[in-house]
């Protein structure tokens, strides 16, 4: 089985918030979308206050940490690298953010210790997915939220996810993404049960293959202009929402 390469999230720096011909690019383009859907969807549930504890888990360069956090909720962001955190912490423009190292599978923290608990691209990152739904079931409080995202697995995903972004991205690590561990809309809904959580909602997101100039495509390079949007289709990458019991 080919193992996911998690060690090059140790060398980005601050590539995290400037590579253009990494598919780091992609993550920063896709959270464009992610960040205002989840702000709606923390709103719509009433958990956008300052009371809010938030748990981003496998935060990475901080992305999302760092937006939530200028909503004024309270963040916490956790990675097994200690190099994207520093990056996520230079970035943190509110200076609120408790980053620490840790492991999804052994979350250092007490039972219902969150209102909400994210994971964007995180998921299909680990080989015991299940497993790490539990561990993240067991801090998060009864009716909190937890808020996903991660890639489905069928020969579309395949072709677009990995195939593509190797042929099309200059520098695109090995096995930054491993097909079996892409994880099928039913299978992430079964986990969540086995962890007392409903999934409430799932959408779509994938890529405006308008928004690529033809001139571009074979550059090596993420245009500035690449955009990504949601979709009813659950094919390629999905984001969702589960609900504590
Ligand atoms: C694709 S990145 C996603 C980063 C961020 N969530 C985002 O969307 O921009 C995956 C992250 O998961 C982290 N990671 C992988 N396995 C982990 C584990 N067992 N515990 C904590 N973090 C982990 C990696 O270090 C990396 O930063």
């Amino acid at each position: 089985m080919q193992k996911v390469n998690n060690d090059i999230y140790n060398d980005y720096g601050d590539r995290w918030y400037t590579a253009n011909d990494d598919p780091i690019a992609l993550l920063r383009a896709e959270s464009k979308v992610k960040t205002p859907w989840i702000i709606a969807k923390i709103k719509e549930f009433n958990y956008l206050n300052t009371d809010t504890k938030v748990l981003d888990i496998g935060c990475g360069g901080g992305f999302l940490s760092n937006a939530l956090a200028k909503q004024s909720l309270q963040v916490t962001g956790i990675d097994l690298s200690a190099e994207s955190l520093k990056v996520a912490k230079a970035h943190d423009e509110t200076n609120t953010v408790n980053y620490q190292v840790a492991n999804a599978c052994e979350l250092p923290f007490e039972d219902q210790s969150f209102d909400i608990i994210t994971a964007m691209d995180f998921l299909e990152h680990v080989d015991k997915p299940a497993e790490i739904i539990l561990e993240l079931s067991r801090v998060l409080k009864p009716k909190g939220l937890f808020i996903f995202h991660t890639f489905n697995r069928n020969l579309l995903a395949y072709f677009v996810i990995i195939k593509m972004v190797e042929w099309l991205i200059k520098k695109t690590p090995k096995n930054l993404h491993v097909l079996h561990l892409f994880i099928k809309p039913s299978e992430l809904k079964q986990y969540c049960l086995d962890a007392k959580m409903k999934v409430v909602e799932m959408v779509g997101i994938k890529p405006v293959f308008s928004s690529i100039p033809l001139a571009k495509l074979f550059s090596g390079i993420v245009p500035e202009t690449l955009k990504f949007e949601l979709t009813k289709s659950l094919l390629l990458s999905y984001i969702g929402v589960a609900v504590k019991a």
